[in-house]
This record gives C-alpha cells, sequence and structure tokens, in this order.
C-alpha cells in the first residue's frame, strides 16, 4: 500500500510553494558574505520603530493565549477601512485567509478560475482541494478580465485576481475590476487580493464596493509596505456573512499575540508607511534606469518588485548572480522562463543587483 494513495483531494500531487531562497542557505552553499537578498518582495527598510516598541510590550503576555477574536486589532482596521469588525478575518498572513476562502467555498467538484502568470497560491490551495483549476491566458502578463468572465461556468465557485499581481506587477484599474464584478454572478466568490495596494496611488478604493457585491472578498496583508513579513498576518473584508463562516472556519488562534500588537502599532505609524513608499518608488525608478541603460525590458510594475526580461534562460542568470551574492527570483514556475522578479531594496541594494546582473549576463555571452 502506498500512504500517498490515502491523501484526499489533490494532496498527493501538490508541488509545494518554493519561496525565495535564505540568506544563511547562500552563505553555506558558496561561501559568500554580504548577501544581498532582493526575492521575496519584503521591506528592505527594517520594521517600524512603532511595531518593534509593541513587540517588547507585548513580550510580558507571553504565556497567554492571544486573542482568538482579535478585538483590538480589528477595532482598528474597522476604523481605517470604514467597516464593520464584523467585516474582518485576521489570517496568519494573507494566504492563510486565501486558503481559508478555498477551504470554506470549494468542492472538489467545482472549478476555480485565475490568471495564468498570477500568484503562485490560487492554483495551489484548489489543487490542494482537488478542484478544477481554470487557469485563464493573460494578455501583455496581466489578467485578461473579458477572458476570465467567459471562463465563468455553473461549476465555478471562485475567482481569484491579484492586484497589482504577483509576480507580474501589473495593475488593473478600478473602472476595469468594478466592470468585472457587475458581469460575475452573485454565486461565484470573488477574491481580490490587494496585497500591495499601499505602494499604488490609491486611485479607487475597492472596499466601497463591499456595499455594492455581497459575493466580493478584499484580501491584504502586514507582509508587505507595513514591513511584517516574519510575524505573519493578513486579513480579509468582506460581507458579515462571509466573515462569519471564515471566522468559524479559521483556527481560534491562528494569528500570535505578536503579530496582531505589531499590526496595530504599524497601522498607527504613516511615517513608516510613507517611508517605505518613497523608498519603493526611488528604487523602482533605479531599476527601471538601470535596465533600461542595459538594454533589458520590464515589465511595468506598481508593487514593490520588478520583472525583467533577461532575453534568456533566466535560471543560468540567477545562477550566476547567487555565486555574486545576490538573490532574485527565477519564475519559470509562473509560465516566464526568461523573466527574473527582483525585489526593490535599498539603493545600494538595488545597485549590487544592477551590477551582478550585468556581470551575469556579459559571462552568459562570452
Ligand atoms: C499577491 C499576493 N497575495 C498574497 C501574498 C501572501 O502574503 P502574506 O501571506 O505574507 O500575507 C503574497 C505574498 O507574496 C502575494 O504576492
Amino acid at each position: 500500500m502506498n500512504v500517498c494513495d490515502l491523501a484526499v483531494g489533490g494532496i498527493a500531487g501538490l508541488q509545494p510553494y518554493v519561496p525565495g531562497k535564505p540568506i544563511e542557505e547562500l552563505q553555506r552553499q558558496y561561501g559568500v558574505k554580504d548577501v544581498v537578498k532582493l526575492a521575496s518582495n519584503e521591506s528592505p527598510i527594517g520594521p517600524s520603530q512603532a511595531a518593534q516598541a509593541a513587540i517588547a510590550k507585548a513580550i510580558r503576555d507571553l504565556t497567554r493565549y492571544p486573542d482568538g477574536n482579535g478585538f483590538a486589532l480589528k477595532q482598528v482596521l474597522a476604523e481605517k477601512y470604514q467597516v464593520e469588525a464584523g467585516q474582518i478575518t485576521l489570517g496568519n498572513g494573507s494566504n492563510d485567509v486565501l486558503e481559508l476562502i478555498a477551504r470554506c467555498f470549494v468542492s472538489p467538484e467545482d472549478e476555480v478560475i485565475f490568471s495564468q502568470h498570477a500568484f503562485a497560491v490560487y492554483p495551489l490551495v484548489t489543487q490542494a482541494i482537488g478542484a478544477t483549476q481554470v487557469e485563464v491566458p493573460a494578455t501583455a502578463f496581466s489578467h485578461d478580465l473579458q477572458a476570465m468572465q467567459r471562463a465563468v461556468t455553473s461549476k465555478t465557485k471562485l475567482i481569484f485576481i491579484a492586484n497589482p499581481n504577483n509576480p507580474t506587477g501589473t495593475y488593473l484599474s478600478g473602472e476595469q475590476i468594478y466592470a468585472f464584478l457587475q458581469m460575475i454572478p452573485d454565486n461565484v466568490i470573488v477574491v481580490l487580493d490587494e496585497a500591495y495596494v499601499e505602494y499604488g496611488e490609491n486611485e479607487f478604493n475597492s472596499i466601497d464596493w463591499l456595499q455594492d457585491f455581497p459575493n466580493l472578498i478584499i484580501c491584504r496583508t502586514f507582509s508587505k509596505a507595513y514591513g511584517l513579513a516574519g510575524l505573519r498576518v493578513g486579513f480579509a473584508l468582506s460581507h458579515t456573512d462571509i466573515a462569519d463562516l471564515l471566522n468559524r472556519l479559521r483556527q481560534p488562534f491562528n494569528v500570535n499575540h505578536f503579530a496582531m500588537s505589531a499590526a496595530i502599532a504599524a497601522l498607527g505609524d504613516e511615517d513608516y508607511l510613507q517611508r517605505a513608499r518613497q523608498v519603493n518608488a526611488q528604487g523602482m525608478q533605479q531599476f527601471m534606469d538601470g535596465l533600461t541603460a542595459m538594454g533589458l525590458s520590464y515589465i511595468p510594475s506598481r508593487a514593490n518588485f520588478i520583472c525583467v526580461d533577461v532575453a534568456t534562460d533566466a535560471a543560468d542568470v540567477y545562477e550566476n548572480m547567487l555565486r555574486q551574492g545576490v538573490i532574485v527570483r527565477p519564475i519559470a514556475s509562473y509560465g516566464l522562463p526568461n523573466h527574473l522578479r527582483i525585489s526593490i531594496g535599498l539603493q545600494h541594494e538595488n545597485q549590487r543587483c544592477l551590477d551582478a546582473l550585468a556581470t551575469s549576463l556579459n559571462n552568459e555571452n562570452d
């Protein structure tokens, strides 16, 4: 007997999510010091002082379970986003919420729609359930919303949209998404994953749409612009009925005490957010200029990373950059074998990365 045959749904067929290479692993592997990691879309500016102070204060409560309802964090989020606390579902990162949504609404007979080149967790959670993955071809590296709408059938239960999308950084306008939502039947759940929304100019507020669309779920995270990836905290905003279902399903203490304390502090640290946005905008410009000077094309990005077409097998370029102590992200698994995804870092990190990229491309051409 093969125990793998005992696993439910599509678990035996799962390919585990591959995270960016950890700095320590590269140090061990190649003996390089002074590693620059621009591979996981993390904040390059270190955590907010306010968040650090909140964690220091929270240490004294370590013997206690965290507040299972996340009351204090939900209050602050409700105030900030002008929603009811009952519309919020907290998660151990927004990944947790994405998985909860799939488990809550999708059964093996159902179909789940997402775009080609979209965030890897959407196929992963769908596969785990054993449901049918409907991957809709992208247009110019972005979601083709019309084609996604045409892909809806009587079996469609859930649609994932990432805006901006990871790994491409592409962005859909408010009008495009609103028009899409109007076309989707209300028995299909639409997840609008806005993990990188804080880096944009906020031309529209998707939260306003929750009143119009009871089937809409908006996911956000503290991992990116708020700089708390290591703590794991994210959330969903939705109709109270959906939040009620998700809150029944989630583990009682899925978000830890440090994460909630730091998230509350981070929400109040407007200066940190501004600095994160500013450093990102400057670094993005630095990369766009540097890549253009090297004659490389890139996908215009609204997030904290940029996807560059290295016009050759990106796996080799990635390896070569690793040996120079720079970790970026190859994205062949996203159907982009000639692209590298580079997270925006501090100015000197970005320069190291551009230099390493130039060196490895020169080596390729020798
Ligand atoms: C589009 C998108 N959604 C969700 C996440 C999950 O973030 P977290 O679980 O850290 O909140 C990520 C992380 O990279 C992402 O790129």
